[in-house]
């Protein structure tokens, strides 16, 4: 546990919601470098950053025109490397989005590439005459016709995301310079997005239909032959550079795929999806995805512990809403074993957002769903419906730092979103100073995070569930921390937890004063507690 970041909690912002610095309405780095206090005084690590480089925005930034400036919305580069300083001084990392999957079509590799079969960089894209049956990961074909090369090129997401070909020594050698630049200016790390798709199967085999599910299956376009070595190389050109870190979204939430992955050689972490993406919550399923990480991953390789993000519900709106459960599912994130990350405004209980009119919505995904719907004969209504259970807008609302700050927030084409009228109690502004308020049990989760090395570091002494309750013990050579969640809305008995006396150091439902029998623990109760004897 030698590394910097096995012992910190990271913060994922997303870029354009977080804080506005010059009132045009869109999140920029002037913004986020004046709230660097708040984000040292919560109590975290590390900040990843979704994509800020020049972007026709298609799909928020991840499509990206220009790998070597900031998008001007964010602010210049000054105003970048300013950030960077302000935040090192707060000994807090930065990591930045990396996609090297796809560019935008407008970036200039792809202006050449399409613009004759014979350039030099057609091979940097893949083209074809004739398509295969893949779909693209927002629905519809993955091949997008162009009429003057009479060829198809490939795109996994939007076709405005054209995916660029690996398999062109040229291609990775332009995007390690890509890495080289961004890590001279002074970024920690980076997060590499789809990073199992990078590679595709040059036999462009057909994909499997699922009967039951009414899908395609995934089989041939992702996890190919020939993408661990290139994660090696990339991750081996990465840490030649001292002390910088590599977490990758493997889009997956198969724990035998996620598992090649990370570890000696390869991603320091990848974004546990077995563990974070579920649907609804399952105390025993959560469980059982930690025993079973436990069980496959090896001694180099750590988990990663998420909820939420720009890409999925938030948890306290996916899981039903109550705040109480929100409290256990942060204190199992910050005590559990692995490395957490917290998404921006999950500290204050922000809700989810439902728009009522398609024309608010900026989702590329929720977009496609709704144009896919209506040729499927579906009526406006049902697909609305369909479009807002597709659509990522949901978890991309601004920051809620105060009240005035939920409303008109515009990227400049349209009016963003207006928070609904229930979500403006939840604010930094009314939070702050509240002993009782989500934020306040996030800054105290994380001061223990960071007082107790156990938490950041210590093995699980012991794991178990039982009946609604997951219970797990972590030690190192200082000292020895029980965790029981209750997540059932029973009280329940605490049995064979403790070696010694107990010292309470948190909990959802009383104070220290109030009780000192840990023999019970309440319905819905988080509760930490630390064995009294010195080691
Ligand atoms: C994963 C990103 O998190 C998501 O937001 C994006 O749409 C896709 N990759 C495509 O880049």
């Amino acid at each position: 546990m030698d590394k910097w970041w096995q012992q910190s909690t990271f913060y994922e912002i997303y870029m354009p919601s977080f804080k506005d610095g010059n009132g045009d309405g869109m999140g920029d780095f002037k913004g986020i470098t004046s709230k660097l206090d708040y984000l040292q005084d919560l109590g975290i690590d590390g900040l990843w950053l979704t994509p800020f480089y020049p972007s026709p925005k298609v799909d928020n930034g991840y499509d990206i025109s220009d790998y070597y400036s900031i998008g001007p919305e964010y602010g210049t580069l000054a105003d970048f490397e300013l950030f960077i300083q302000e935040a090192h001084k707060r000994e807090l990392k930065v990591i930045a989005d990396l996609v090297l999957n796809h560019t935008s079509t407008e970036h200039p590799w792809f202006q050449e590439s399409k613009s004759s079969k014979n350039h030099s960089k057609r091979d940097w894209y893949i083209w074809r005459d004739q398509p295969n049956n893949w779909e693209s990961f927002f629905g519809g074909s993955a091949w997008e016709y162009d009429q003057a090369t009479e060829q198809y090129y490939y795109h996994a997401f939007a076709k405005e995301q054209v995916d660029l070909n690996w398999s062109n020594p040229e291609v990775k050698a332009a995007m390690f310079d890509v890495m080289k630049f961004w890590l001279e200016k002074g970024v920690d790390g980076f997060r590499l997005d789809v990073i199992n798709f990078l590679k595709v199967n040059g036999q462009f085999i057909n994909n499997p239909y699922d009967d039951e599910k009414q899908e395609q299956i995934h089989l041939y376009d992702k996890d190919q032959e020939g993408i661990l070595p290139m994660i090696e190389e990339i991750a081996a050109f990465v840490h030649q550079f001292p002390n910088k870190f590599l977490v990758g979204e493997v889009g997956s939430e198969d724990l035998t795929i996620l598992k090649k992955y990370s570890g000696l050689d390869k991603l320091d972490v990848v974004f546990n999806f077995n563990i974070g993406s579920m649907a609804e919550f399952e105390t025993k399923q959560l469980y059982q995805q930690l025993v079973a990480t436990e069980q496959a991953y090896d001694d180099a390789q750590i988990p990663t512990l998420f909820f939420s993000s720009h890409d999925m519900s938030r948890h306290l709106s996916r899981f039903g809403g109550d705040t109480d459960h929100a409290k256990l599912v942060a204190a199992f994130m910050l005590t559990a074993k692995g490395v957490p990350f917290i998404y921006y405004g999950d500290e204050i209980g922000m809700q989810d957002w439902v728009t009522d009119d398609i024309s608010k919505m900026k989702d590329v995904q929720g977009m496609i769903a709704y144009q896919l719907a209506l040729e499927a004969g579906k009526s406006q209504a049902e697909a609305l419906v369909m479009a807002n259970e597709k659509s990522r807008d949901k978890s991309r609302t601004p920051m809620q730092w105060n009240s005035q700050a939920n409303v008109g927030f515009s990227d400049g084409t349209s009016t963003w979103i207006t928070i609904p009228e229930a979500g403006c109690n939840v604010t930094v502004e009314n939070q702050q100073d509240d002993s009782g308020s989500m934020l306040t049990f996030y800054k105290e989760l994380l001061q223990l995070r960071k007082r107790y090395s156990c938490l950041r570091q210590g093995e699980y002494e012991f794991l178990r569930y039982d009946e609604g309750v997951i219970y797990f013990a972590r030690n190192d050579s200082t000292e020895r921390i029980v965790v029981v969640l209750n997540f059932s809305d029973q009280p329940k008995t605490i049995e064979d937890c403790f070696t010694s006396d107990v010292k309470m150091l948190l909990s959802t439902k009383r104070k220290p004063v109030e009780c000192d029998d840990y023999r019970t623990i309440f319905a819905h109760e988080a509760l930490i507690l630390k064995e009294v004897t010195n080691r």
